[in-house]
């Protein structure tokens, strides 16, 4: 009995500990400091490894390909810096970032957050990531951006006419007039 859950336990832990490597950003640059920088890694899924294998210390990296002005390689940070959306380089840039950084507490918690559903605030978006993958984790993240993120809207996969992903918004647009069943909206 006592080796049976131990072994759920091994396993969820593991299940949390591998699934940061499913949420590549392509074409996100989060700008800031580096404590490492690898030129010889040549890929993101190497990258997004050796963030892994350095436990907490990491909590996010960038991947960089040739082209741009910034070295190549990949760069591991000790936090999650914020989107730079103005970045100049962001087409050769992958990010990702430890999923368990994303708090779904507060306003972002679920169920039980302040959530707008059915809600569409369009317009006034700086970034839109596809990995993201719930309301509640796309409210996270604009926690997460601190300052700079206002409101969000979530849409869902498949909404006919839409773009899915997770909008970070650097304003509060008005409420659409218009019902979008695939949406949910936030505001800070
Ligand atoms: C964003 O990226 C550009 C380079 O394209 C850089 O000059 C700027 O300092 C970056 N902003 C921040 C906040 O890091």
């Amino acid at each position: 009995m006592w080796i049976y859950v131990t072994f759920i336990v091994t396993i969820s832990i593991k299940i949390v500990y591998l699934q940061t490597c499913s949420n590549f950003e392509d074409g996100i640059d989060r700008s800031g400091p580096w404590y490492a920088y690898i030129q010889t890694m040549l890929s993101t899924d190497s990258c997004c490894n050796l963030c892994n294998a350095e436990g907490t210390r990491c909590q996010s990296w960038v991947f960089v390909r040739a082209g741009g002005t910034y070295a190549p390689g990949c760069y591991l940070k000790q936090n999650i810096p914020s989107i730079n959306e103005t970045s100049t380089n962001k087409q050769y840039c992958t990010s990702g970032f430890k999923q368990t950084s994303l708090i779904m507490s507060g306003r972002c918690a679920y169920p039980g957050g302040i959530f707008e559903l059915g809600i569409d605030r369009p317009g006034y978006n700086y970034a839109r990531l596809l990995s993201i993958d719930s309301h509640p984790a796309c409210c996270a993240m604009c926690q997460l951006e601190g300052d700079k993120c206002r409101a969000w809207t979530f849409i869902r996969n498949g909404a006919a006419g839409k773009e899915s992903g997770c909008l970070l918004k650097n304003q509060i647009p008005p409420i659409s007039n218009v019902p979008c069943v695939a949406c949910t909206s936030g505001t800070k």
